[in-house]
Protein backbone atom coordinates (compact mmCIF):
# COMPACT_ATOMS: atom_id res chain seq x y z
CA UNK A 1 0.00 0.00 0.00
CA UNK A 2 3.13 2.08 0.86
CA UNK A 3 3.77 2.02 -2.61
CA UNK A 4 1.51 4.20 -3.35
CA UNK A 5 2.94 7.02 -1.53
CA UNK A 6 6.42 8.66 -1.34
CA UNK A 7 8.37 9.46 1.59
CA UNK A 8 7.38 13.15 2.35
CA UNK A 9 3.73 12.25 1.22
CA UNK A 10 3.19 9.68 4.50
CA UNK A 11 5.09 12.23 6.56
CA UNK A 12 2.57 14.92 5.56
CA UNK A 13 -0.22 12.35 6.47
CA UNK A 14 0.88 11.69 9.78
CA UNK A 15 0.96 15.28 10.51
CA UNK A 16 -2.12 15.99 9.60
CA UNK A 17 -3.50 12.48 11.61
CA UNK A 18 -1.91 14.08 14.94
CA UNK A 19 -0.76 17.80 14.95
CA UNK A 20 -3.67 19.85 15.54
CA UNK A 21 -3.22 23.35 13.78
CA UNK A 22 -4.02 26.35 15.61
CA UNK A 23 -3.85 29.36 13.89
CA UNK A 24 -6.65 30.95 16.04
CA UNK A 25 -5.57 32.98 18.83
CA UNK A 26 -3.20 36.01 16.86
CA UNK A 27 -3.22 38.91 19.99
CA UNK A 28 -0.15 37.02 21.83
CA UNK A 29 1.72 37.30 18.79
CA UNK A 30 0.76 40.68 18.49
CA UNK A 31 1.83 41.32 21.64
CA UNK A 32 5.20 39.80 21.23
CA UNK A 33 5.40 42.36 18.25
CA UNK A 34 5.10 45.04 19.59
CA UNK A 35 6.87 44.38 22.40
CA UNK A 36 9.55 44.19 20.53
CA UNK A 37 9.42 46.20 17.77
CA UNK A 38 6.88 48.81 18.54
CA UNK A 39 5.00 48.19 15.21
CA UNK A 40 1.41 47.79 16.68
CA UNK A 41 -1.79 45.97 14.79
CA UNK A 42 -4.16 46.93 17.09
CA UNK A 43 -6.69 47.83 14.30
CA UNK A 44 -5.54 44.94 11.81
CA UNK A 45 -5.58 41.76 13.56
CA UNK A 46 -7.06 39.71 10.70
CA UNK A 47 -4.52 40.80 8.36
CA UNK A 48 -2.01 39.76 10.59
CA UNK A 49 -3.27 36.59 11.84
CA UNK A 50 -3.74 35.82 7.89
CA UNK A 51 -0.26 36.55 7.45
CA UNK A 52 1.11 35.11 10.29
CA UNK A 53 -0.88 32.11 9.52
CA UNK A 54 0.75 31.71 6.17
CA UNK A 55 4.39 32.07 7.80
CA UNK A 56 3.82 29.61 9.91
CA UNK A 57 2.23 26.93 7.69
CA UNK A 58 5.58 28.05 5.22
CA UNK A 59 7.94 26.86 8.11
CA UNK A 60 5.54 24.05 9.24
CA UNK A 61 4.61 25.73 12.26
CA UNK A 62 1.40 24.29 12.98
CA UNK A 63 0.25 26.98 16.21
CA UNK A 64 1.08 30.56 16.79
CA UNK A 65 2.20 28.94 20.27
CA UNK A 66 4.79 26.72 18.45
CA UNK A 67 5.66 30.18 16.56
CA UNK A 68 6.21 32.08 19.58
CA UNK A 69 8.47 29.43 21.29
CA UNK A 70 10.17 28.56 18.26
CA UNK A 71 11.47 32.01 18.05
CA UNK A 72 12.41 32.09 22.01
CA UNK A 73 15.29 29.80 20.79
CA UNK A 74 15.62 30.65 16.81
CA UNK A 75 17.22 34.38 16.15
CA UNK A 76 16.85 33.37 12.46
CA UNK A 77 13.17 32.32 13.13
CA UNK A 78 12.34 35.89 14.91
CA UNK A 79 13.98 38.13 12.28
CA UNK A 80 12.16 36.57 9.42
CA UNK A 81 9.29 37.41 11.04
CA UNK A 82 10.58 40.93 11.37
CA UNK A 83 11.35 41.17 7.98
CA UNK A 84 7.86 39.75 6.97
CA UNK A 85 6.05 42.14 9.21
CA UNK A 86 7.68 45.39 8.84
CA UNK A 87 6.31 48.10 6.30
CA UNK A 88 9.18 49.20 4.33
CA UNK A 89 7.36 51.84 1.51
CA UNK A 90 10.00 54.36 0.58
CA UNK A 91 11.36 56.24 -2.50
CA UNK A 92 14.05 59.16 -3.49
CA UNK A 93 13.20 62.39 -2.75
CA UNK A 94 10.19 61.54 -0.50
CA UNK A 95 9.28 64.57 1.45
CA UNK A 96 11.99 66.84 -0.05
CA UNK A 97 11.44 69.62 1.75
CA UNK A 98 13.07 68.49 4.76
CA UNK A 99 16.00 66.75 3.09
CA UNK A 100 16.54 71.01 1.51
CA UNK A 101 16.17 72.33 5.28
CA UNK A 102 19.18 69.78 6.30
CA UNK A 103 21.26 70.85 3.47
CA UNK A 104 20.36 74.31 4.42
CA UNK A 105 21.81 73.62 7.97
CA UNK A 106 24.85 71.61 7.34
CA UNK A 107 25.65 74.55 4.85
CA UNK A 108 25.55 76.71 7.67
CA UNK A 109 28.01 74.19 9.86
CA UNK A 110 31.99 74.45 9.50
CA UNK A 111 32.80 70.92 10.78
CA UNK A 112 32.05 67.23 9.08
CA UNK A 113 28.43 66.39 10.33
CA UNK A 114 27.56 62.77 10.90
CA UNK A 115 23.53 62.20 9.75
CA UNK A 116 21.05 59.36 11.15
CA UNK A 117 18.58 57.96 8.97
CA UNK A 118 16.75 55.85 11.96
CA UNK A 119 14.78 54.31 9.95
CA UNK A 120 16.74 53.69 6.56
CA UNK A 121 14.26 50.65 4.71
CA UNK A 122 15.98 50.53 1.52
CA UNK A 123 18.52 53.34 1.93
CA UNK A 124 16.61 55.76 -0.64
CA UNK A 125 16.06 58.08 1.97
CA UNK A 126 19.93 58.10 3.00
CA UNK A 127 21.06 58.38 -0.33
CA UNK A 128 18.53 61.26 -1.20
CA UNK A 129 20.08 63.16 1.63
CA UNK A 130 23.95 62.44 0.43
CA UNK A 131 23.07 63.50 -3.31
CA UNK A 132 21.14 66.53 -2.16
CA UNK A 133 24.42 67.74 -0.20
CA UNK A 134 26.32 67.03 -2.78
CA UNK A 135 24.32 68.80 -5.25
CA UNK A 136 24.60 71.89 -2.79
CA UNK A 137 28.80 71.57 -3.34
CA UNK A 138 28.94 69.89 0.15
CA UNK A 139 32.03 67.95 -0.55
CA UNK A 140 31.69 64.29 0.35
CA UNK A 141 34.04 64.36 3.03
CA UNK A 142 32.40 66.65 4.77
CA UNK A 143 29.47 64.05 5.78
CA UNK A 144 28.84 60.85 6.97
CA UNK A 145 25.68 58.93 6.73
CA UNK A 146 24.42 56.01 8.90
CA UNK A 147 21.34 54.28 7.92
CA UNK A 148 19.64 51.63 10.84
CA UNK A 149 16.66 49.42 10.48
CA UNK A 150 15.41 46.46 12.21
CA UNK A 151 14.66 44.45 8.62
CA UNK A 152 17.72 42.80 7.12
CA UNK A 153 15.94 42.56 4.20
CA UNK A 154 15.99 46.07 3.44
CA UNK A 155 18.90 46.87 4.32
CA UNK A 156 20.73 43.96 1.85
CA UNK A 157 18.34 45.71 -0.75
CA UNK A 158 20.24 49.14 0.83
CA UNK A 159 23.59 47.85 0.34
CA UNK A 160 22.79 46.48 -3.56
CA UNK A 161 21.19 50.02 -4.24
CA UNK A 162 19.83 48.70 -7.45
CA UNK A 163 16.50 50.20 -7.56
CA UNK A 164 13.04 50.70 -10.07
CA UNK A 165 11.08 53.33 -11.80
CA UNK A 166 8.81 53.86 -8.77
CA UNK A 167 11.66 54.19 -6.41
CA UNK A 168 13.37 56.85 -8.91
CA UNK A 169 9.95 58.41 -9.68
CA UNK A 170 10.75 61.68 -8.16
CA UNK A 171 13.98 61.84 -9.49
CA UNK A 172 14.94 64.59 -12.23
CA UNK A 173 16.61 62.50 -15.24
CA UNK A 174 19.65 65.02 -14.98
CA UNK A 175 20.15 63.58 -11.12
CA UNK A 176 19.10 60.05 -12.73
CA UNK A 177 21.85 60.21 -14.99
CA UNK A 178 24.81 61.50 -12.50
CA UNK A 179 24.14 58.92 -9.97
CA UNK A 180 22.77 55.73 -11.26
CA UNK A 181 23.58 53.31 -14.67
CA UNK A 182 20.32 52.33 -16.17
CA UNK A 183 20.68 48.77 -17.11
CA UNK A 184 17.17 48.04 -17.84
CA UNK A 185 14.45 48.67 -15.96
CA UNK A 186 17.00 48.79 -13.01
CA UNK A 187 18.37 52.18 -11.44
CA UNK A 188 22.05 51.23 -10.56
CA UNK A 189 23.52 53.64 -7.84
CA UNK A 190 27.06 54.88 -8.19
CA UNK A 191 29.63 53.41 -5.89
CA UNK A 192 31.53 56.51 -5.10
CA UNK A 193 27.72 57.49 -3.45
CA UNK A 194 27.35 54.27 -2.23
CA UNK A 195 30.37 54.72 0.07
CA UNK A 196 28.89 57.99 2.26
CA UNK A 197 26.28 55.55 3.59
CA UNK A 198 26.89 52.63 6.28
CA UNK A 199 23.79 50.66 6.96
CA UNK A 200 23.56 48.83 10.19
CA UNK A 201 20.84 45.93 11.50
CA UNK A 202 19.87 47.63 14.48
CA UNK A 203 16.40 48.20 16.75
CA UNK A 204 15.85 51.92 18.05
CA UNK A 205 14.40 49.90 21.70
CA UNK A 206 17.40 47.97 21.58
CA UNK A 207 20.09 48.99 24.13
CA UNK A 208 22.54 48.27 21.10
CA UNK A 209 20.39 51.58 19.17
CA UNK A 210 22.14 53.78 21.86
CA UNK A 211 26.03 52.31 21.65
CA UNK A 212 26.03 53.74 17.70
CA UNK A 213 26.93 57.43 18.70
CA UNK A 214 25.54 60.71 18.39
CA UNK A 215 24.69 62.73 15.39
CA UNK A 216 24.72 66.47 14.53
CA UNK A 217 21.46 65.22 12.42
CA UNK A 218 18.94 62.99 13.33
CA UNK A 219 16.53 61.82 10.71
CA UNK A 220 13.06 59.43 11.51
CA UNK A 221 10.07 59.76 9.40
CA UNK A 222 7.60 57.33 8.74
CA UNK A 223 8.57 54.96 11.62
CA UNK A 224 6.21 56.59 14.23
CA UNK A 225 3.05 55.77 12.42
CA UNK A 226 2.81 52.52 12.80
CA UNK A 227 3.56 52.58 16.88
CA UNK A 228 1.07 53.18 19.22
CA UNK A 229 1.02 57.00 20.92
CA UNK A 230 2.69 55.64 24.22
CA UNK A 231 5.41 53.98 21.98
CA UNK A 232 5.82 56.95 19.80
CA UNK A 233 6.53 58.85 22.90
CA UNK A 234 8.99 56.14 23.92
CA UNK A 235 10.77 56.28 20.69
CA UNK A 236 10.99 60.37 20.35
CA UNK A 237 12.95 60.38 23.80
CA UNK A 238 15.22 58.13 22.54
CA UNK A 239 15.36 59.51 18.80
CA UNK A 240 15.99 62.83 20.52
CA UNK A 241 18.88 61.27 22.63
CA UNK A 242 20.64 60.34 19.80
CA UNK A 243 21.76 63.82 19.10
CA UNK A 244 24.96 65.51 20.09
CA UNK A 245 23.48 68.18 21.37
CA UNK A 246 20.24 70.18 21.23
CA UNK A 247 20.83 72.39 18.61
CA UNK A 248 18.40 70.79 16.02
CA UNK A 249 15.05 69.13 16.33
CA UNK A 250 14.65 65.46 15.23
CA UNK A 251 13.06 65.33 11.34
CA UNK A 252 10.30 63.32 12.01
CA UNK A 253 7.89 62.62 8.99
CA UNK A 254 4.91 65.00 8.66
CA UNK A 255 2.77 61.60 9.32
CA UNK A 256 4.79 61.19 12.64
CA UNK A 257 2.03 63.37 14.35
CA UNK A 258 2.31 63.62 18.02
C1 LIG B 1 8.02 53.10 5.84
S1 LIG B 1 9.68 52.81 6.24
C2 LIG B 1 10.30 54.48 6.33
C3 LIG B 1 11.59 54.66 5.54
C4 LIG B 1 12.07 56.10 5.36
N1 LIG B 1 12.48 56.68 6.62
C5 LIG B 1 11.06 56.95 4.69
O1 LIG B 1 10.50 57.84 5.34
O2 LIG B 1 10.80 56.77 3.50
C6 LIG B 1 9.54 52.30 7.95
C7 LIG B 1 10.72 51.47 8.42
O3 LIG B 1 10.74 51.41 9.84
C8 LIG B 1 11.40 50.21 10.20
N2 LIG B 1 11.18 49.92 11.63
C9 LIG B 1 10.01 49.59 12.24
N3 LIG B 1 10.21 49.40 13.56
C10 LIG B 1 11.53 49.62 13.80
C11 LIG B 1 12.35 49.58 14.96
N4 LIG B 1 11.84 49.27 16.15
N5 LIG B 1 13.66 49.86 14.83
C12 LIG B 1 14.19 50.17 13.62
N6 LIG B 1 13.47 50.22 12.48
C13 LIG B 1 12.15 49.95 12.57
C14 LIG B 1 10.79 49.20 9.24
O4 LIG B 1 11.56 48.04 9.10
C15 LIG B 1 10.70 50.03 7.94
O5 LIG B 1 11.80 49.78 7.10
Amino acid sequence: MFGLFNKNKIAEEVKKVFIAEDYKDILPVAEYFKNETGVTFERQTSILQSKVTTFCKQREIYSFIELLNTIEHNKNIKQELIDYLTTNETYFYREFKQISELVDLVKKENNKVNILCAPSSTGEESYSIAIALLEAGIPSYDFHITGIDINSDALNKANIAIYRERNVRNLSSDIIEKYFIKNGSEYILNDNLKHLVNFKLVNVFDSSFKQIGKFDFVFSRNMLIYFDSKTRLKAKEILESMRKDNKYNVFFGHADLF
